[in-house]
């Protein structure tokens, strides 16, 4: 065989076997792209491997080295795709001739981290609900997270074994207690922002983050979300509050749920009750709850005789959690991509 045809045969050969490579889509394209240009026995490399025989001695050496070359140059793309499919990405996109300004569907670029995805779901539930998003600030006063709930000075919840105080404040000594900061240890703080900026009727939610020096273990971690929902309004009543959380709870599980109310106490609640669901047959617990106290209407300047209202805190982890069957609360900050694009 004269060189040069030899040289193009395996140059051709180069490329369809890059071309299918890239294509490759999944691990049974790959292997079948594998079998058909690397495989050991009718492998088209191999194939082609036979011609070397047939070249002119004088050209044996530079055909056997664009040989090698070519060989090298099909490893490559086989490394290369088994790379790519190892991040998960789909076929190259010069072979699939992706073009982003096409009109049409959008490709999936990411995707939001499943607490971000709970928080849309439950702003919309409680939104058809009447509810409104009210935002507050992680870096609290102790009036907000807690005095003005009904948590006094000597109260064991203010511990700074339990809380998050910021350094800053413990050492400006001339800063009164209420503006000696933290970060929130619940988003109870923004039930006293909103009733402080608003009159009754009040009808909010607020959902973020909370702070408490746990260590981290399969039910608990420093930082999770909570989701606060507040109502205050003329004969606001205990059967009010468990209409509309098992109105939540149904519209989240999809399924149709059982409330249970055991009590409980909260110094800004009274009465108080812990609130579980019924769910696969078992009880989870979904809240914390109860009707707003008179002390805490009053610190914000309601007449607890003309209003009266409901407050819940749920955790987000725990029924994201719940829902999907994730059995530790750590997964959501490990950032593993496997974990993160099941959602
Ligand atoms: N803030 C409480 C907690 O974090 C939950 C709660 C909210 C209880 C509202 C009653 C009313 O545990």
């Amino acid at each position: 065989m004269p060189l040069p045809e030899f040289l193009a045969e395996l140059d051709a050969l180069a490329q369809q076997a890059v071309a299918a490579f890239e294509a490759a889509g999944d691990a049974e394209a790959l292997e079948a792209a594998r079998v058909q240009f690397l495989g050991a026995k009718s492998g088209q490399l191999k194939a082609v491997q036979k011609g070397l025989g047939k070249i002119g001695k004088a050209d044996k050496p530079a055909a056997g080295k664009q040989f090698n070359e070519t060989k090298k140059r099909i490893e490559a793309a086989q490394a290369a795709a088994v790379e790519r499919l190892a991040r998960g990405a789909g076929p190259s996109e010069e072979t699939t001739g992706f073009d982003p300004t096409v009109p049409g569907i959008r490709p999936r670029l990411g995707r939001l981290h499943p607490i971000t995805q709970t928080i849309e779901e439950l702003k919309d539930i409680m939104g058809r609900l009447g509810f409104s998003v009210a935002e507050g600030p992680e870096v609290e006063d102790q009036w907000h997270n807690f005095e003005a709930l009904n948590i006094p000075a000597a109260h064991p919840a203010r511990d700074p074994l339990d809380n998050f105080y910021l350094a800053t404040a413990e050492k400006t000594a001339a800063v009164p207690s209420r503006k000696a900061w933290l970060l929130r240890s619940q988003t109870s703080t923004v039930q006293i922002r909103v009733m402080e900026q608003t009159s009754p009727p009040v009808r909010i939610i607020s959902l973020g983050r909370v702070y408490r020096p746990d260590t981290a273990d399969a039910t608990h971690y420093p930082m999770f979300h909570q989701i606060e929902g507040l109502l205050v309004d003329h004969h606001v009543t205990m059967a009010d509050l468990k209409s509309v959380l098992r109105l939540f709870a149904r519209s989240f599980f999809e399924d149709d749920v059982h409330i249970r109310f055991r009590p409980s106490f909260f110094p800004f609640t009274e009465p108080s009750v812990e609130v579980d669901m019924s769910w696969q047959g078992g009880w989870i617990e979904i809240a914390g709850a109860g009707m707003v106290d008179p002390d805490v209407l009053r610190a914000v300047g309601y007449d607890p005789e003309q209003v009266t209202g409901f407050a819940f805190g749920v955790g987000i982890e725990r029924i994201c959690m719940g829902r999907h069957g994730i059995d530790d609360i750590r997964e959501f900050y490990k950032n593993d991509v496997r974990f993160l694009r099941q959602f």
